[in-house]
């Protein structure tokens, strides 16, 4: 990376997103507080990235980050990634579930720019942590400039929201993932999710298979009794045919072995 630029972080804020809200900003108070050197104006999209993601690493509590799965992909492996996906159509759509400092996406940005096919695309960011969002944002703003220094159109908007939550609807395990149109759904999903454990006591999880199974959140004992389950039989035989099956993952075993007993697999 070149010499950096010695810029007060407001500056930064308002050169490459100045629509950020105050209230936003203020969340960030532990990038306000380090002091500034910003990468030189020629650095890749992926290096300011990782840069901002190593300053929120040193500035954080460790066990708060642990706590929400915060560990950033390294830039060899968010090139690499990237470099894995199929070519992108003019106005493409690209949906980050849990975007961190937004490296996966700069990546992207970078092989779509070697690839010079794609000149315009968008992209939805999540990202659950108000401490990140403001660097969040000053990264995307500053690979718009990138892209758009480099002939591409580049919009984003960043959803400050718990992505599971937000798309409980609308996820639903294969094979039954297949009520989305087209127009509903993303080209790409390119994401490093974080790793741990859900409780089944999670809200996020009885949300998702309520949502599932009835339709909405709100579990009534009449809606469980009115469940269109499959006849007893059919239950009998999808749990002998889990029992004695071993050799392949769990989540395959039971996609599979559900898919055939109630004629779900096409
Ligand atoms: C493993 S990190 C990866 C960050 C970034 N994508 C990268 O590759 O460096 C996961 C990110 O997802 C965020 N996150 C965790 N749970 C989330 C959720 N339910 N919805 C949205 N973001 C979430 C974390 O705050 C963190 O920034």
């Amino acid at each position: 990376m070149g010499t950096p630029t010695a810029l007060q972080w407001r500056e930064l804020w308002s050169l490459y997103c100045s629509d950020l809200s105050r209230e936003e900003l203020d969340q960030c108070a532990w990038l306000q507080q380090t002091s500034v050197e910003w990468p030189s104006g020629d650095a890749s999209p992926v290096e300011v990235c990782d840069w901002l993601a190593r300053l929120y690493s040193a500035q954080m509590d460790e066990t708060h980050r642990k706590a929400r799965g915060q560990f950033f992909t390294p830039p060899a492996i968010a090139r690499f990634m990237a470099g894995l996906s199929a070519p992108l159509p003019h106005g493409a759509w690209v949906v980050e579930p849990g975007a961190g400092t937004g490296i996966l996406l700069a990546a992207l940005a970078e092989h779509l720019v070697r690839q010079g096919n794609c000149r315009e695309w968008r992209v939805t960011a999540y990202e659950i942590e108000p401490a990140l969002r403001p660097a969040l944002a000053l990264a995307l703003g500053y690979l718009r400039r990138w892209l758009n220094n480099h002939g591409v159109a580049f919009n984003y908007e960043v959803r400050p929201a718990d992505f599971i939550l937000s798309n409980s609807a609308r996820l639903r395990p294969a094979p039954l993932l297949d009520h989305m149109t087209a127009d509903a759904s993303p080209h790409l999903i390119i994401s490093n999710p974080p790793y741990f454990k859900i409780p089944k006591s999670d809200p996020r999880v009885v949300d998702h298979y309520f949502r599932i199974s009835s339709g909405n959140t709100q579990v009534s004992a009449t809606e469980l009794r009115n469940l269109p389950l499959p006849p007893l039989d059919k239950i009998r035989r999808i749990g002998e045919r889990l029992q004695e099956a071993d050799g392949i993952s769990k989540v395959a075993l039971i996609t599979q072995v559900v898919g055939e007993e109630l004629n779900l697999l096409r």
